[in-house]
């Protein structure tokens, strides 16, 4: 369970994918803390129920992150709600190719690009108090450099790198997922590489949790992960880990990996990255 660290006051706190799995979890023990939250999500009925069970203290915005114009006007309101902790967890998973109707890959729209367009928006109406954003990466970081074959399919340093993984492809959508979480730990980083007076960013591996995300994988590899059940992160556990990636922010440098504070790897901590990272994700600045 979360333990009390730097920011114990009250807070104001939208959670993107706030709607279902890990992100309600979060929700919900979030404003158990006492602290005002707001989800987003694309299901109002699943808001609903959530606002219902948690005694209307949760509000709800709608929200499609798959679609750059409805991505664009979520950001602006969202930006105008002024919150002091921007939590971008709302994720998905396709196996398959997928594309937007705006002729991007669907998991990185979903998954980075919506993310990047939140955070540029809020900047533009930021003013002097402190914002903390939190970025849902995932184990897949860790994983992601232990063989060549990562780094040879996509390298963070290079920015056509970035650029052909915004195509949609007919090569595996868990190389998508994968690069959409390479790039949320990276845009932390950047975040606060950009020294910003007030900003903070944190990025966070909840932990493994079987939740809808998992539904599109092959029956193969959903039987894998109901095998390894035992093993695996407790929804509580994982909302917890957020919670705490929330109120209690890490050196630039660090991530959470589940409840341990880590060393981003190297592939992610660098300038390259990190310049290739800003210049290709510019073109979606307004
Ligand atoms: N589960 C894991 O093992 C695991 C591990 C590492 C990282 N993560 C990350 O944790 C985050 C949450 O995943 P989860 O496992 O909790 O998945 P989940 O149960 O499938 O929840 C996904 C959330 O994202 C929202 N969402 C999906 N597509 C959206 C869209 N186009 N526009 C707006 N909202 C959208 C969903 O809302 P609606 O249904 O209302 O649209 C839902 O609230 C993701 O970023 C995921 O990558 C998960």
């Amino acid at each position: 369970m979360f333990r009390a660290c730097r920011w114990m006051s009250t807070k104001k706190i939208l959670i993107t994918g706030g709607t279902d799995g890990i992100g309600r979890e979060a929700a919900e023990q979030l404003a158990k803390l006492g602290h005002a939250v707001t989800i987003s999500g694309r299901n109002s009925m699943k808001a609903k129920e959530i606002m219902e069970s948690v005694e209307n203290t949760i509000k709800y915005i709608h929200s499609d992150l798959s679609d750059l114009q409805k991505t664009r006007e979520f950001a602006d309101i969202v930006a105008g709600e002024k919150f002091d902790i921007y939590i971008m967890n709302a994720g998905i998973m396709h196996p398959e190719k997928s594309e937007t109707k705006d002729g991007i890959d669907m998991t990185i729209m979903t998954n980075l690009i919506a993310p990047y367009i939140i955070f540029q928006e809020v900047l533009k109406k930021h003013q002097d108090r402190p914002i903390h954003f939190v970025f849902v990466t995932s184990i897949l970081l860790k994983f992601f450099s232990a063989t060549p074959i990562g780094t040879l399919m996509f390298d963070p340093k290079n920015v056509e790198s970035w650029r052909v993984a915004m195509q949609p492809e007919d090569a595996s959508g868990a190389m998508k997922y994968a690069i959409s979480k390479i790039g949320q730990a990276a845009m932390a980083l950047w975040v606060n590489e950009l020294n910003l007076e007030g900003v903070s960013a944190t990025s966070v591996h909840p932990g493994t949790v079987v939740t809808n995300i998992m539904n599109g994988l092959p029956a193969r590899h959903q039987m894998y992960i109901k095998m390894c059940r035992p093993f695996i992160t407790k929804k509580e556990s994982a909302g917890s880990n957020i919670v705490q990636a929330a109120l209690c922010p890490l050196p630039p440098n660090m991530y959470y990996l589940a409840d341990k504070k880590c060393e981003l790897p190297k592939f992610v901590n660098s300038a390259e990255t990190l310049t290739a990272f800003a210049e290709n994700f510019q073109k979606f600045d307004c």
